[in-house]
């Protein structure tokens, strides 16, 4: 069993950094003039990939803490699930001031008329709240509600995939993986619950 200081003094920082480390090689690849004839595209395409992985990342928390007995893993589920919302809000930002330089009238008109964009953008939406009260102090107000409330995130990383699918045109390999994962992440925990309840 890892001791509480290990977590708090080892664990946690170590995964901070880990957590940045894409961030830090996609600069680098910036710095040293790596990036493709569209950088705009690529930052996108970057921000969004790691929003889905750390998503995912976050939803591999409870299995494997159930399954391997890791019970010190749900420690560090809030981080991860923070740095999902760290990608996602530059992911937006990317899309919002490089690619759509701001204009708030072609903002508007993409989240409406293009689908993909309205699937991301409700995902998004979706993020806020649960990042707002990712706290101790929201889980002890809200109690049963925040249970409910983070349930969310199953249908916001439903939403990324199908974000994903939506926009590639013809490689839909990756948001297969992304997909099939979910769909065995998803699959573990209704099988916990339909047990629970038999029980
Ligand atoms: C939880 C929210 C979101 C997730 C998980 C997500 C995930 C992704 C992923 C995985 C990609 C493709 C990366 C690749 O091809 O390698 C992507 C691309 C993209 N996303 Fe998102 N996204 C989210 C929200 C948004 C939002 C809010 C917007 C804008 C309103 C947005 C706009 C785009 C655009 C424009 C692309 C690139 C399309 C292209 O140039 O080919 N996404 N996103």
């Amino acid at each position: 069993m890892m001791s509480e200081q290990t977590i708090r003094w080892l664990i946690k920082p170590v995964l901070f950094v880990l957590c940045l480390v894409p961030l830090g090689l996609f600069t680098f690849d910036v710095m040293s003039g790596e990036l493709s004839a569209d950088p705009v595209k690529d930052a996108t395409l970057f921000t969004g990939d790691w929003t889905l992985r750390f998503l995912l990342i976050t939803l591999c928390v409870t299995p494997l803490r159930r399954l391997f007995g890791w019970i010190w893993l749900i420690k560090l589920r809030r981080m991860l699930g923070l740095y999902a919302f760290f990608y996602a809000c530059l992911h937006f930002t990317v899309w919002f001031w490089l690619d759509r330089e701001l204009q708030l009238g072609d903002v508007i008109e993409d989240i409406i008329k293009r689908p993909y964009i309205t699937v991301g953008f409700s995902a998004f939406m979706m993020l806020i709240p649960l990042a707002i009260t990712s706290n101790k102090y929201s889980i002890c107000r809200l109690k049963k509600r925040w249970q409910k409330l983070h349930k969310l995130v199953y249908l916001i990383a439903a939403l990324g995939v199908l974000h994903f699918l939506w926009l590639v045109k013809s490689d839909v390999l990756e948001p297969l993986i992304y997909g099939v994962l979910l769909i065995v992440l998803l699959s573990i925990r209704a099988w916990w619950e339909r047990r629970a309840k038999t029980i």
